[in-house]
């Protein structure tokens, strides 16, 4: 029986998320969704033809991109954002048991606090990947200001990168 079901023992909620941490992860969540839509025909010719206006896609495109690391520095800076804060130290801090867990690729039960390694997996894979991306889509729009090697590296980086992101999005272990 869990403890809500239970009448001797009344029902105790637990915040996991503030309304900051809320807002962060589905503005965030958004501005990926719409940098993943858009991705898609800028990568794949044909579907650019379908889709038309490629300007206009590559414009929104690269403003939801600019506009990746406002709501997670935005929650994070400011008093506002103490639960974020305490949250990401969190996710910072591998206890003995959850390094065993990623060396034995997740065949032993690790002692768990508010986040499982799998998520705090997830939450530094999306935080390396808004750097990333970032710095290699400004390398790739402001390319007049680079030697034509970065150019290149970074256009690879930048489809790498995308392709692992479609591969964590929708995959699930
Ligand atoms: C989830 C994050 C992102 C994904 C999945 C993604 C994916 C892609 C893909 C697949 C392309 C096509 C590259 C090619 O033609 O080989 C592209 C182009 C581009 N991306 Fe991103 N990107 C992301 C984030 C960003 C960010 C943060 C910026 C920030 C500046 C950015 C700026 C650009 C630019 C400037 C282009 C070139 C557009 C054009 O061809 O006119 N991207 N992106």
């Amino acid at each position: 029986m869990s403890q809500t079901e239970n009448p001797a023992r009344p029902a105790v909620r637990i915040l996991r998320f503030d309304r900051v941490q809320r807002i962060a992860h589905w503005a965030n969540a958004a501005l990926f969704g719409i940098l993943m839509a858009t991705a898609l025909p800028l990568y794949f010719g044909s579907l650019s033809t379908v889709v038309g206006r490629r300007h206009l896609v590559a414009e929104i495109h690269l403003w939801a991109g600019i506009a990746l690391p406002v709501p997670i520095i935005g929650s994070l800076i400011g008093p506002w954002g103490a639960r974020l804060r305490r949250d990401v130290r969190r996710i910072d801090l591998w206890t003995r048991d959850e390094i065993r867990w990623l060396r034995n690729l997740g065949s032993t039960t690790p002692m768990l606090d508010k986040y499982n390694p799998g998520q705090k997996l997830n939450a530094i894979f999306t935080a390396g990947a808004v750097v990333v991306m970032l710095a290699t889509g400004s390398v790739m729009q402001w390319f007049g200001l680079f030697p034509l090697t970065w150019r290149t590296g970074a256009t690879f980086v930048h489809d790498a990168v995308a392709f692992a992101v479609f591969v964590v999005v929708f995959t699930r272990p």
